[in-house]
């Protein structure tokens, strides 16, 4: 009651003194709420016109907004995820495109193992960007990963392979310790069916002449592209009339338990050997270095990323070796033999017959192909395997055609225990 009195009244002296301390109190207050006031709206006026100014730069250079700065300088691999494996020799895309993919790559995919992946077989990378590819080597020996080494078949072909069937039955149940690579004759337009172990394995070609300069050019592109897949650690070159003399397990070992390469060499005087010479070649290549044998070879690693990176006798060869010098007979024995002699058997795996003379060696046809001519092909011969004595020196065979495909398909799984 008493309040309520007081308020209608005029107020006491001591009231009056409260309110005009409240007049105070509001104006401070009213001018604090000012200056935040002002405050605040300097503060958003500056972060708007930031934000503007990097909403335009964004624009200029496609940098998605949300990306954190420390995504930029993008890692290469990065861009390997989302590359179309076809186009692996490409020029890499404009400038703007790859900051685009950061958002869409996922940062946990990127590891040895993406890096490693081969191209598929087929690819658009010139000789030279191919070459230069294949001969990377690391440093460290070891490998970080736990892998299995690999045999790359190289077929180098004129067109289809006839005796297809056989190596089919031979690789079957082998998966993952071979690779398969096929070069054919550009103009080759034969289809594999899907589920051969031939399906995709066919490489950017160039046309090869048999006996010519570019037969060493094949056999190099062949050893290129089979380099891209690390995990392949032993190398054979075979033809398509090559056939298998044992079971892949028995080849497989044989081969990864060799500590030399099978490059056949040797010094022949006269006109197909030492005849072929060119002395123009001098002081690059000697006449006594000069070395003939067998092109069907096999290689570890090392030595094919040395013959992929020969910038010294292959020119030589291409410049000097040329005509009728038959460079595929004489590059890989001389080269072989100047420079890792030490590291060669000097013979080759694979069985021919020249015993008939002339030009070409003997071909095989439906009733040469017996079970005792087999035998003979697979343990009539003596030789050294890593310093011992065996009977075990030839691994493949030619020339067998079309013809012995079934006499082949007959006897081979049970003589050479395929499966
Ligand atoms: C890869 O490239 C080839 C040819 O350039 C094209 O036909 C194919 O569709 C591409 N694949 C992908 C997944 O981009
Ligand atoms: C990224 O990779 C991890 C592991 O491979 C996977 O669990 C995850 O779902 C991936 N994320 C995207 C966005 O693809
Ligand atoms: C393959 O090439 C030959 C000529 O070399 C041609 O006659 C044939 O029609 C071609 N086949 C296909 C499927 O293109
Ligand atoms: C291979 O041949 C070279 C000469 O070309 C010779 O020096 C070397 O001792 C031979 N190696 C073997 C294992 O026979
Ligand atoms: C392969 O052949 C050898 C004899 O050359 C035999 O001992 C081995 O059991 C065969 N391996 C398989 C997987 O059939």
């Amino acid at each position: 009651m008493k309040n309520y009195k007081l308020q209608q009244g005029s107020p006491p002296p001591n009231i009056k003194l409260l309110s005009a301390q409240m007049q105070l109190q509001n104006l401070v207050f009213y001018f604090l709420l000012f200056c935040s006031g002002l405050a605040l709206g300097l503060t958003l006026s500056f972060y708007l016109r930031d934000f503007s100014f990097n909403l335009q730069l964004n624009q200029l250079f496609d940098l998605p907004a949300t990306a954190p700065p420390e995504l930029s300088p993008l890692p290469l691999p990065l861009q390997m995820t989302n590359t179309n494996l076809t186009r692996v020799g490409s020029p890499p895309p404009p400038p703007h495109s790859p900051p685009l993919q950061i958002t869409k790559n996922n940062l946990s995919r990127v590891g040895l193992k993406q890096y490693l992946k081969p191209p598929s077989a087929m690819h658009d990378m010139k000789d030279e960007e191919l070459l230069w590819r294949a001969s990377m080597a690391p440093r460290i020996r070891e490998f970080p990963l736990n892998r299995t080494p690999k045999v790359a078949f190289m077929f180098l072909t004129k067109g289809p392979l006839p005796l297809a069937p056989l190596w089919e039955l031979f690789f079957k149940g082998h998966e993952g310790l071979y690779t398969i690579y096929v070069h054919p004759n550009p103009s080759f337009n034969g289809t594999v069916p899907e589920d051969s172990v031939f399906h995709g394995r066919r490489i950017p070609s160039k046309v090869v002449r048999w006996g010519e300069f570019n037969m060493v050019e094949a056999e190099r592109r062949l050893l290129a592209n089979a380099l891209l897949d690390w995990s392949n650690q032993r190398f054979v070159l075979l033809s398509e009339s090559c056939i298998p003399l044992f079971n892949f397990s028995t080849i497989y070992n044989y081969l990864m338990g060799s500590k030399k390469a099978f490059v056949e060499a040797y010094d022949l005087p006269g006109p197909v050997g030492q005849g072929r010479y060119n002395p123009k070649m001098r002081p690059t290549i000697k006449l006594e270095q000069w070395r003939k044998g067998s092109q069907w070879f096999e290689m570890d690693r090392e030595l094919a990323i040395e013959v992929v990176s020969d910038k010294t006798y292959f020119p030589s060869f291409g410049r000097y070796c040329v005509p009728s010098c038959y460079a595929d007979e004489h590059y890989l024995p001389t080269f072989v033999s100047v420079r890792f002699w030490r590291r060669n058997s000097n013979r080759t795996l694979t069985w021919v017959d020249w015993s008939k003379g002339g030009p070409h060696p003997s071909r095989f046809l439906r009733t040469d192909v017996t079970i005792d001519f087999l035998k003979m092909l697979r343990h009539g011969s003596r030789c050294e395997y890593n310093g011992k004595s065996t009977n075990i020196c030839y691994l493949f065979a030619r020339k067998f055609t079309l013809h012995a495909l079934d006499r082949l398909l007959r006897f081979a799984p049970k003589l050479m225990q395929f499966n």
